[in-house]
């Protein structure tokens, strides 16, 4: 008696070696069927994050030890600092942004949108979607073990992060009322757009979202429960522009860092002309 079909086949699946999906990574590296320009948006990643990260370690890290470039100038701090700390409170060789620099990179670091950036960008992994990775990847385990393992603390990372936003607010309120009076200048505004574009930053990550409206089986049934689901829809519409918010905090952070040094170094001052009152 002959076997049906089915069970041929049957004993085909049963037979065939265990293997694991390859993906695209059997492929090759670049290998693709993508017609687009792919490798710009992975390339322009890369450039940035490799300027932002070479920009915040000379100034941040190396400004005043090796260059002694101030901080802090007429009433402004540099957003890579947090609030001004004394002279002699910390030895000279040490910056003090590095008291507040490991949380923010600890924050931006765990990112799920810097991850799904960087991950490609730098590990090629994959270099973009629907791109063959490199075949080495596949020995990989990636996020988990260490160190990838600890992206999964972001939502500790975020609990932290609310320390230096709420130092960044601090640092416009003490810039907005200097010496003793009301102050509305352009370093002012640099420092306002800084917080609003770093809050909306924050208040968009994935993490606080679900913070505000996770573990929750019922939206409707209570006052409570309404009110939680009225904030995670308004979440969820800044979640939307997450990667915007992720990429223009980066740059008025280095904007205003490059205002307080230019401050500092008088290359600036606050009685400079400019269109329509004064720096
Ligand atoms: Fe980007 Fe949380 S997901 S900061």
């Amino acid at each position: 008696m002959t076997a049906s079909p089915q069970a041929e086949q049957g004993r085909r699946v049963e037979a065939a070696p265990a293997t694991k999906p390859q993906g695209s990574a059997s492929r090759g590296l670049g290998s693709t069927l993508r017609v687009d320009r792919w490798i710009i948006k992975p390339g322009l990643v890369a450039f940035g994050l490799l300027a932002f990260i070479a920009y915040a370690t000379v100034s941040a890290v190396f400004g005043i030890p090796y260059f002694g470039v101030d901080y802090t100038a007429q009433g402004y701090h540099s957003p890579f600092f947090g609030i001004a700390l004394g002279e002699g409170v910390l030895p000279g060789w040490f910056s003090p942004a590095i008291l507040v620099l490991w949380m923010q990179v600890f924050f931006r670091g765990t990112c799920y949108y810097f991850r799904g950036a960087y991950y490609k960008a730098f590990f090629l992994d994959p270099p973009a979607c629907a791109v063959g990775e490199p075949a080495v990847h596949r020995r990989f385990a990636m996020e988990n073990k260490l160190p990838f393992i600890l992206m999964n603390a972001h939502r500790f990372a975020l609990y932290i992060v609310f320390i230096p936003l709420t130092v960044l607010w601090l640092d416009l309120v003490f810039a907005v009322f200097h010496d003793g009076g009301l102050r509305l200048g352009v370093g002012v505004f640099l420092i306002a757009l800084d917080a609003i574009l770093v809050s909306l930053y924050t208040f968009s990550c994935h993490s606080f979202r679900h913070l505000v409206g996770g573990s929750i089986d019922c939206y409707s049934c209570t006052a409570y429960t309404q009110r939680r689901h009225g904030i995670w829809r308004r979440v969820s519409a800044i979640n939307e522009h997450h990667g915007f918010y992720a990429w223009a905090s980066l740059v008025s952070i280095v904007i205003v860092d490059l205002y307080v040094r230019a401050l500092a170094l008088d290359i600036i001052n606050t009685s400079t002309p400019i269109i329509g009152g004064f720096l």
